[in-house]
């Protein structure tokens, strides 16, 4: 079946016409499914004075995510769905395939559903879900998204050292430092993301090692645009953004769910109370991203002298609610760092 989309590039006075075939189903193995959606991809560029050009697409690299539970698919729905880019340069940075590799029949088939939500890739980009496939998967990328939990990178990473040496690894394992993978690769971008990514809601803190190209840099920053915003810090943050943006999430929803519980107690039904709650939250993040004021400043709005609001907060800062939630954070980041040290004791004395 043969699918047209006729893209226009705005500052261009070039029209690209897209053309995708869909190919013939991959023959399948017991251990390999791959979502052929758009095998062959070529680009037809008409200039305005009517000339043709043929030129090869540029999407050519393959993609292995390596440990792609939770966090691996977040980052396979974000990049396999992400809309066009507007340049053909910005293009070339997606992958045309991307094979996921995990540890089990039973972590692959929940790829395999995610899979069977998803329509053609925007970019053409076939899917192949593995397990049990590191070494072969690693030998056949140019680029690795590495999302297995912490304790069990240095294991995968022994597993494919000699494949994996000197290609771009993408690592969203908490407490693996540049310093960790310079036994394996000296090109890393560490990103610490969080589970709204699966929606493009989510907070990427990036940073990337001294090894890493402008090219390289550019590429991880594209495909990590789509789980939501990004923000580029030093490698000495990263402990700090894995407790502030990885368990943010679950600290908001603590008190989210505080929020939801005292509806329910002073006896608001449990539905209107979550949505309530919910849009307090979402409400009160948007006033404070479009004003751009202090947190502090819009708290003073709400609070009338001798009010609701002031008598709420000062019950509030009675009983340590704010240093609650730093201390909650900090200590979030001590054992992130505790981690690293972790994994710095099991290389040495592996060595
Ligand atoms: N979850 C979060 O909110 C969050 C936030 C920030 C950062 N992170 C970081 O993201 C990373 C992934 O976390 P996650 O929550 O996505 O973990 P997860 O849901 O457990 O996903 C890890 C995946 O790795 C697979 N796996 C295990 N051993 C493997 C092996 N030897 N080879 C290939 N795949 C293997 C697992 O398959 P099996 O299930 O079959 O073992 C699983 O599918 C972690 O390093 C974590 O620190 C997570």
């Amino acid at each position: 079946m043969m699918h047209r989309i006729i893209v226009t590039f705005p500052y261009h006075v070039l029209n690209c016409i897209f053309i995708a075939s869909q190919g013939n189903e991959k023959k399948r193995e017991p251990r390999e499914k791959t979502r052929d959606l758009s095998q062959k991809a070529k680009f037809t560029i008409r200039t305005t004075s009517k000339q043709t050009t043929t030129v090869e697409s540029k999407m050519g690299y393959t993609l292995a995510i390596v440990g792609c539970g939770v966090m691996g698919q977040a980052l396979l729905s974000a990049i396999y769905n992400a809309p066009t880019a507007e340049t053909q340069e910005l293009e070339s940075l997606y992958p045309s395939k991307i094979i996921t590799c995990n540890h089990d029949a039973r972590s692959a088939a929940a790829v395999d559903d995610l899979l069977k939500t998803f329509g053609v890739s925007p970019h053409g980009i076939t899917v192949t879900s593995t397990y049990e496939k590191n070494v072969a998967s690693v030998e056949q990328a140019d680029v690795i998204i590495l999302a297995t939990k912490p304790f069990l990178v240095k294991a995968v990473l022994d597993q494919v050292k000699d494949a994996i040496k000197d290609k771009l690894v993408i690592s969203l394992a908490t407490g693996w430092t540049f310093e960790l993978f310079s036994h394996y690769t000296k090109y890393v971008s560490r990103v610490m993301t969080n589970t709204p990514a699966k929606f493009g809601f989510g907070c990427a803190v990036v940073c990337n090692s001294d090894a890493v190209t402008e090219h390289q840099r550019m590429l991880v920053s594209q495909l990590i645009s789509h789980v939501g915003t990004v923000v580029e810090l030093p490698e000495k943050n990263m402990d700090a953004a894995t407790a502030l943006v990885g368990s943010g999430p679950a600290f908001v929803l603590l008190m989210l769910e505080a929020m939801m519980e005292s509806g329910i107690k002073m006896g608001i039904p449990l539905r209107e109370s979550r949505e309530c709650a919910m849009k307090v939250l979402e409400g009160t993040a948007k006033m404070l991203e479009k004003t751009g004021d202090h947190p502090s400043v819009l708290k003073h709005q709400i609070c009338t002298p001798g009010g609701t609001t002031i008598a709420g907060l000062f019950t509030m800062e009675e009983l340590g609610l704010k240093s609650a939630i730093v201390k909650g954070v900090v200590e979030a980041a001590n054992v992130s760092a505790e981690i690293t040290s972790k994994m710095y004791k099991d290389l040495q004395s592996d060595n």
